[in-house]
C-alpha cells in the first residue's frame, strides 16, 4: 500500500474545502507517485488512518478566535496516542471572516501534540486564494515532503 499525506479539514460554508482542494490540487502537480494523498473530513478522522499517514495538512474555519470545535475534538481525542505520530510532519490553514485569530489556537494545538510544524500556518480571508498563498501552499508542501521523504530513507 502506498504511503499518504492526509488533508484533513472541517467547513460548513465551503471556504476552508475549497481550501483544501487547492492544497489537494498543488501537492498533485509534484508528488511522487509512490505516495498518496487523501482528503477526509475531521469527523470521518480515525486514529488508524493517523498512524498510518506519513504528513498531515489541517484546516479549520476560524471561530470565535479559535479552531473549530470540530478540530479541538479531534486533537482532544488524539493526545492519548501523541507518541504515535511524535515529530510527524504537519502543515496547518484556516479561513476566516476577516480576524484569523485562530492561527494561534491551530498552532498551540499541532505543537503541543509534538507535531513537526511546516512554518506558518496559512492564514486566507474567506475564498481569496490569491497567487501568493498558492506560492506559501506549495512551498510548505515541498518542505513537508522533503521531510517525509528523509524520515522514509
Ligand atoms: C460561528 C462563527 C464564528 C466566526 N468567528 C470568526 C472570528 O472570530 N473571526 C473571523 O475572522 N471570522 C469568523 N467567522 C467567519 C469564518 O471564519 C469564515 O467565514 C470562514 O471562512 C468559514 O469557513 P467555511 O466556509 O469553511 O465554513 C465566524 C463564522 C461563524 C459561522
Amino acid at each position: 500500500m502506498k504511503k499518504k499525506f492526509i488533508i484533513l479539514y472541517y467547513s460548513k460554508e465551503g471556504n476552508t474545502y475549497q481550501l483544501a482542494k487547492r492544497f489537494w490540487d498543488i501537492f498533485r502537480e509534484f508528488i511522487p507517485n509512490k505516495y498518496d494523498i487523501e482528503m477526509m473530513k475531521i469527523q470521518e478522522m480515525d486514529i488508524e488512518s493517523l498512524r498510518s499517514s506519513i504528513g498531515i495538512i489541517v484546516g479549520s474555519p476560524d471561530y470565535f478566535n479559535y479552531v473549530a470545535g470540530q478540530i479541538k475534538i479531534f486533537f482532544d481525542e488524539i493526545l492519548e496516542y501523541k507518541k504515535d505520530f511524535k515529530n510527524m510532519p504537519a502543515i496547518g490553514f484556516i479561513t476566516h471572516g476577516g480576524g484569523g485569530e485562530a492561527v494561534r489556537s491551530l498552532q498551540t494545538l499541532l505543537e503541543h501534540l509534538k507535531f513537526t510544524l511546516i512554518k506558518p500556518i496559512i492564514s486566507v480571508k474567506e475564498d481569496k486564494i490569491t497567487s501568493k498563498i498558492e506560492s506559501q501552499i506549495q512551498k510548505s508542501l515541498m518542505k513537508m515532503l522533503k521531510f517525509a521523504e528523509d524520515a522514509d530513507d
